[in-house]
């Protein structure tokens, strides 16, 4: 029994995510969120909409709308999504609640007494038309780097290379599209991360041995670069505002904080918010403050985001001198492409989460998704793909072998779980195969590798397959029935175990599974390496019901459809 405090990168507030953003952080989260709640664990997973910055701004100018209210709607058009997705958040919380706004002011405050944070003067672009100041994606231009003529003023999305706005070649307004800018002098606060650069490091070399290498390397890259002072305001109208008993002239001018820097503080703040709604019950200084060995901190992202939580906001709570619990493990992942393009929010390529919803229930995305995670590499989405492993892991080896025997023990022996027959040799090499692969599924989910768990999971289903053929109870019933009645009732103590170990990836099918028996609805009831090699938990007598089919099978045309509507690879 553990505490586990699991979050996942908060989805940015503009736009509705697409299956890449899905299978690298928040859909391998609340995998893992199950399975330690399954396993008795006490498992907070926290995550929140990323509100604040220019692309909010911008989204919202776009639709007419106050910044506030954009979001607002935004935040509910996700958060329905995700609950479409089934994903079991402890709560899904908003980075410009007062609760953020709250904790953001005080770590500024904590940097400042610290001598970490220092104002000054820096050139800006401003833009007379528009009559403000430009940053982040409010200039665009062409990259410096890599030629590209789409960058933006905070980031290229070409080469992916942090970029200044006056980093930027032939400039200009994102609002009006202006090329009359001109660069002016004004005041922010800086980050005086190089001061940190010593304590991240050695923070970094305690922990990176555990972490997976995608987030190590990353980190050492960034350290191998040198921590910069960074700015941590913005002028803009939205966000975290400069507190105005520390920094008066600041927050006159309306300055607020940065994205980036009140984002990771959400993940407290949204815990926070979570537990304002019932304090007497919710503690979230218990997850967060001094709390150095008591809560075990897993963060999911992709690896965009890995500098930001191995090495900025660690350097922040650093910084903040008070104990404020830092990640654990930081489990990143590669991209998801589209017939080996990118899935593009931006020029929308790919399938967008509320679309794949449209089309099919969550189980079919949440399987494919996570059996084919970019764990190690990139991998790539086709529909090709999707459509095989829907048909042959979930259709076949999982659902046709639910139906097929609840319908045929229904027919020959009614609708309880029938009796005869003791278990013999079958039965046994069965349960050491089946006790073994629940044992490498275990173990893969402990170590979060998500692709080798839907393996051993997928191999724990065809096992019973492999059992099914093997004893072939419709031929075994014409000579022994008691035989085959041992046979239905192995392969429905199969059933169960699937119901209960296959909830982290298809919760929706597992209930469905669960309730064809009636027991009691209990997740948290894991199945013992005893109980898998003895398959006799169900007894004889104990009514079930044939569930409807759980998994259609997607037809060559099926196929076509989906390739027309999304197109069948990357466009230009
Ligand atoms: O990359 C993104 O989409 C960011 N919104 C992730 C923020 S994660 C956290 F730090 F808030
Ligand atoms: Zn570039």
């Amino acid at each position: 029994m553990a505490r586990h405090l699991i979050t996942s990168a908060l989805p940015y507030i503009n736009g509705i995510k697409h299956l890449g953003n899905m299978v690298g952080s928040m859909l391998p989260a609340d995998v893992y969120s199950r399975y330690l709640r399954q396993r008795g664990h006490e498992v907070l997973y926290i995550c929140a909409t990323d509100e604040h910055g220019t692309p909010a701004e911008l989204a919202a100018k776009e639709q007419g709308l106050p910044v506030d209210e954009f979001c607002a709607q935004a935040h509910d058009a996700q958060k329905a999504v995700y609950d479409g997705f089934a994903l079991a958040f402890d709560y899904f919380g908003r980075s410009s609640s007062e609760q953020n706004v709250e904790i953001t002011q005080h770590f500024a405050r904590r940097l400042n007494e610290n001598g970490f944070i220092e104002e000054r003067a820096i050139r800006q672009v401003y833009s007379p038309t528009d009559g403000r100041f430009l940053p982040d994606r409010y200039v665009e231009g062409t990259c410096p780097h890599c030629g590209y003529d789409k960058a933006r003023g905070d980031q290229c999305e070409n080469c992916t290379r942090v970029l200044d706005p006056t980093d930027l070649i032939n400039p200009r307004s994102a609002i009006s599209g202006s090329t009359d800018l001109e660069v002016r002098e004004t005041k922010h606060l800086f980050l005086l991360q190089s001061k940190l650069q010593h304590e991240v490091e050695e923070w970094v070399a305690a922990h990176e041995e555990e972490w997976p290498q995608l987030a190590a390397s990353i980190a050492r890259k960034w350290l191998n670069e040198g921590l910069h002072d960074r700015a941590i305001t913005r002028d803009l109208d939205w966000g975290v505002p400069v507190p105005s008993d520390t920094w008066p002239d600041l927050a006159a001018e309306g300055k607020v904080f940065y994205v980036w820097f009140d984002a990771p503080i959400e993940y407290i703040g949204a815990t926070k918010e979570w537990s304002d709604l019932d304090p007497e019950n919710r503690d979230w200084k218990s997850w967060w403050y001094d709390v150095d060995t008591d809560v075990r901190y897993t963060e999911f992202m992709a690896k965009d985001n890995v500098p930001f939580h191995t090495v900025m906001f660690p350097a922040t709570e650093l910084g903040v001198r008070e104990p404020w619990k830092k990640v654990d493990y930081v489990k990143a992942f590669n991209w998801l492409t589209y017939y080996g393009g990118k899935f593009s929010t931006s020029q929308k390529r790919g399938v967008f989460t509320d679309q794949a919803l449209d089309i099919l229930p969550a189980d079919y995305w949440r399987y494919f998704l996570i059996a084919n995670a970019p764990e190690s590499d990139d991998s790539s989405f086709t529909w090709e793909h999707f459509t095989a492993t829907v048909n042959k892991d979930l259709a076949d080896t999982l659902g046709n072998f639910v139906n097929r025997v609840l319908s045929f023990s229904k027919k020959r022996f009614g609708e309880e779980v029938p009796a005869g027959g003791e278990p013999g040799e079958a039965e046994a090499k069965l349960g050491e195969e089946i006790a073994r692969l629940l044992a490498e599924y275990e173990s893969q989910m402990e170590a979060l590798q998500f692709r080798k768990a839907a393996a051993a999971l997928r191999a724990l289903w065809s096992a019973g397959n492999s059992y099914l053929e093997e004893k072939a109870p419709w031929l075994e019933i014409k000579t022994d029935k008691d035989g085959a009645a041992l046979t239905l009732r192995t392969a429905m103590n199969l059933i169960h175990l699937y119901a209960v170990v296959s909830e982290p990836f298809i919760p929706a099918t597992s209930a469905a599974m669960r309730q064809a028996f009636a027991l009691k609805d209990d997740t948290a009831t894991w199945i013992t390496a005893d109980e898998a090699r003895t398959l006799t938990a169900l007894t004889p007598g104990i009514p079930f019901t044939v569930p409807p089919v759980l998994f259609a099978k997607l037809t060559d045309e099926d196929l076509e459809t989906y390739k027309e509507r999304f197109g069948g690879g990357p466009t230009a």
